[in-house]
């Protein structure tokens, strides 16, 4: 198997270096990638933040991050990328630090051959703009060397903030210099949504309206904010979740299955466009908020959200969201799709449920078969038959196949394999502008209903399953939760 590796020098410049995710996610990816050897001789990480630090201060931050995260580290591994970190330290605004930055960068990458520079935007949106113009102003984009811009999701805050910023980058940079980045879209268990589709013919044949009743996409966290109020406060969980990953999984589901996986962009953007809002006389009936209160995660008590630090009393931010779609696409219509996501639940999972039709003969225990493909948490595929119990009357117990869905062979982080796409150029598992512009438009309207004072805001106790006006909310529907 050819491993995927950097075949060039490579300057990367990570703009946001002293925020959480460079310390929680990027910094312990990039060294996941020098110890598997996936990085060239020559090679530059360019830490930029308004943060005062030299190199040496720099340097440490990133060891400490790496030893946070990972269970066991390589000492000379990380000892030899430690010596490839760099720092600049600036204004996100401010044509003079970029010129630094530039001069910093030129010298790294003397006497380099076919380099390439990523950018990558740990950014808050609001700075997305500032930075990308003076990419281009100071020639850190340089139209000479292959250049890639990595922008963090969410790509704004609503459409029009995206548009904005959509402006912003094509402005400055081609299309093949964009990279808009989903994380989960680097996950394999994500990615294996696709895969099982394609690989296993027998499932393609039972994913239509006829057999399946309906189908739960839910991403369920176990843990509250992580020291990200600020973000959350102003962004909420219909934003943070659905807006992007539970509709990309949604997408991945219901696309149509392409014998190119050059297509894929495109046929994830056909399945996302075919989604709707069912009809209703009220959002209310297709959405449903609430916001967690104290109560206890795994054995330990943690506060309510308004008791969180940096936010207010009367916030009326939803950590939970229940969503119902319908897609037009000819093999799902009338199937509906119910979207769950929620902070400080019992469990953390990411799964995607789809429970068939009742069966024919129904007896004493009989349950619908459902198949179950756990992404996180105890990843694996769980199918849900049933098979009669003795007696000469039909009565029926569970019969569940299952298997662990674990990455086995090269199991990259998944900001480590976006990287290495990106360097590569490859931009399938990346979002196109028309993905996030599709995404907006439906969460758009269901966001502005959310923040109205007359529509409800539930509450449930952390450590649940979350708000029980959910569970009666999907009952009139005839559905109920996985738990
Ligand atoms: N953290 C996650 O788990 C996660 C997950 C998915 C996506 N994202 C996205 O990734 C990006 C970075 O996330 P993050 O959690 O690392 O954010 P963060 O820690 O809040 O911010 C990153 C860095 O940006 C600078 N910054 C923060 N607020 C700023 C402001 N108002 N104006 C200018 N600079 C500011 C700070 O650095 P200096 O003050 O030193 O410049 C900070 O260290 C965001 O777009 C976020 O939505 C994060």
């Amino acid at each position: 198997m050819k491993l995927l590796s950097a075949p060039h020098p490579f300057s990367f410049i990570l703009f946001g270096a002293s925020g959480n995710l460079a310390k929680l996610k990027i910094y312990p990816a990039l060294y996941v990638l020098a110890l598997k050897k996936r990085f060239p001789e020559n090679y530059a990480i360019i830490g930029y933040s308004r943060t005062e630090m030299d190199k040496a201060a720099f340097r440490k931050l990133v060891e400490e991050s790496v030893h946070a995260q990972m269970p066991e580290v390589n000492k000379k591994v990380l000892d030899d990328f430690l010596s490839h970190v760099h720092y600049v330290s600036g204004q996100y605004d401010k044509a003079a630090d970029f010129a630094k930055l530039a001069k910093t960068i030129s010298s790294l990458e003397k006497g380099w051959k076919n380099a390439v520079r990523v950018a990558y935007l740990s950014i808050p949106p609001m700075v997305f703009s500032q930075v990308v113009e003076n990419l281009s102003a100071s020639g850190v984009h340089d139209k000479s060397v292959p250049f890639r811009c990595i922008v963090e999701k969410p790509v704004g805050h609503d459409l029009k903030s995206f548009e904005d910023i959509r402006m912003q980058l094509e402005k400055c940079f081609t299309e093949e210099e964009i990279y808009l980045l989903d994380h989960y879209l680097g996950k394999e268990a994500v990615r294996n949504v696709y895969y099982l589709r394609f690989a296993n013919p027998i499932l393609e044949r039972l994913f239509k309206n006829s057999l399946i009743h309906h189908v739960e996409v839910a991403g369920l966290e176990s843990y509250g904010l992580e020291g990200r109020s600020g973000y959350f406060e102003h962004t909420g969980m219909l934003r943070d979740m659905f807006q992007s990953h539970l509709l990309m999984m949604t997408s991945l589901l219901t696309m149509l299955i392409k014998e190119s996986e050059s297509t894929i962009r495109e046929s994830r953007l056909n399945a996302l466009k075919q989604f709707y809002l069912p009809p209703a006389t009220n959002l209310d009936e297709v959405i449903l908020q609430a916001q967690y209160t104290k109560g206890k995660v795994h054995g330990e008590t943690v506060a309510g959200y308004r008791e969180e630090e940096e936010i207010p009393e009367t916030s009326r931010t939803n950590t939970f969201a229940a969503l119902k779609l319908l897609s037009r696409e000819s093999r799902w219509q009338g199937v509906p799709f119910y979207l769950r996501s929620g902070k400080r639940l019992g469990k953390k999972e990411t799964r995607i449920s789809i429970q068939f039709q009742e069966p024919h003969v129904v007896g004493e225990g009989s349950t619908p078969n459902r198949l179950d493909i756990i992404l996180q948490g105890e990843a694996g595929m769980r199918v849900h038959l049933q098979t009669k119990v003795g007696g000469t009357t039909p009565s029926f117990r569970p019969l569940i196949l299952e298997d662990p869905l674990v990455c086995t062979g090269d199991c990259l982080p998944e900001h480590g394999l976006l990287l290495l796409e990106a360097i590569h150029g490859k931009q399938n598992w990346f979002l196109t502008f028309d993905e996030v512009r599709t995404a907006w438009r439906l969460i758009d309207p269901l966001q502005s209903h959310l923040e109205q004072e007359s529509t409800p805001l539930y509450f449930y106790p952390a450590g649940g399953n979350g708000p029980e006006e959910a569970v009666g909310w999907a009952a009139k529907d005839g559905v109920t939760w996985v738990v």
